[in-house]
């Protein structure tokens, strides 16, 4: 955590809930929220999205998608282009979360395009990065991220850079309950604003918020997010509850 930096606690509910189950946990964690300073951002399913956005009318929550095409409209059958996010009033999209990368074959190209469709569209893209088991045990995790970032990146300028908001998530943690040790995740967040920097400037890599997810949990969160290059948490299967997820959020408060 530094305050200088936008923090960020943020829910990915996968391909969970029912409509009727998205609507109460957007409400409950609406209703249990107290006042935070802090970003709290919500990505639901995309086909609830409207009715998560219609519960938290009034409320801080601002909510995402989990993916997003890059084309801005044309015969693609199946996806969601920018244009539909923006008109939801959905403000954040992930982008290149692990899932899409390492089940649907996403590409670093892609994900550079979907990074580029956000921003033109006024969306804040929440960028996911992360090494697999392999590239950690191999000594590739700061390589790994590091092609991911600069991919992502490419021919973005510092005043678009700023538009983007990171999240590491090492796939070794991600639904496993093996979550990264605060001194791992510290690491390789400050290994990101150190790539930053490399790409732009101190400004940049001092400003864009990097947030941790896998296997975040209440009784994890305290140990990361007292780390200093820490901005907030990506939380999977701990939001899927209205209390957990407010005693993540609260560590915050
Ligand atoms: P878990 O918190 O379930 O490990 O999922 C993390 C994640 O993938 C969030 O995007």
């Amino acid at each position: 955590m530094n305050t200088k930096r936008k923090q960020i606690f943020a829910g990915n509910w996968k391909m969970y809930t029912t409509q009727r189950e998205a609507v109460n946990l957007a409400l409950g964690i609406a209703e249990g929220l107290q006042k935070t300073d802090r970003e709290i951002v919500i990505f639901p399913p995309s086909v609830y999205v409207v009715c998560v956005k219609a519960a938290c009318e009034g409320t801080p929550i601002k909510v995402g998608f989990q993916n997003m095409y890059f084309e801005k409209e044309g015969a693609f059958t199946g996806e969601i282009g920018p244009l539909m996010v923006k008109d939801t009033g959905a403000s954040y999209v992930l982008i290149g979360h692990s899932e899409r990368r390492h089940i649907f074959g996403e590409t670093d190209e892609m994900i550079h395009k979907k990074v580029v469709a956000a921003i033109a569209h006024g969306i804040t893209p929440m960028l996911c990065v992360g090494e697999l088991l392999e590239e950690r045990e191999a000594g590739k995790s700061e390589s790994t991220v590091e092609t991911q970032i600069v991919k992502a990146f490419e021919g973005l300028t510092a005043e678009d850079a700023l538009k983007v908001v990171i999240a590491y998530e090492p796939v070794w943690a991600i639904g496993t309950g093996k979550v990264a040790t605060p001194e791992i995740a510290q690491s390789m967040h400050a290994f990101i604003r150190k790539t930053l920097q490399t790409l732009y400037t101190d400004t940049v890599a001092e400003t864009i918020p990097v947030l941790y997810g896998g296997s975040v949990k209440p009784d994890n969160i305290a140990g990361l997010y007292a780390m200093p290059d820490i901005d907030g948490v990506l939380v999977g299967g701990a939001s899927l509850k209205v209390q957990s997820f407010l005693d993540i959020i609260r560590v915050a408060l």
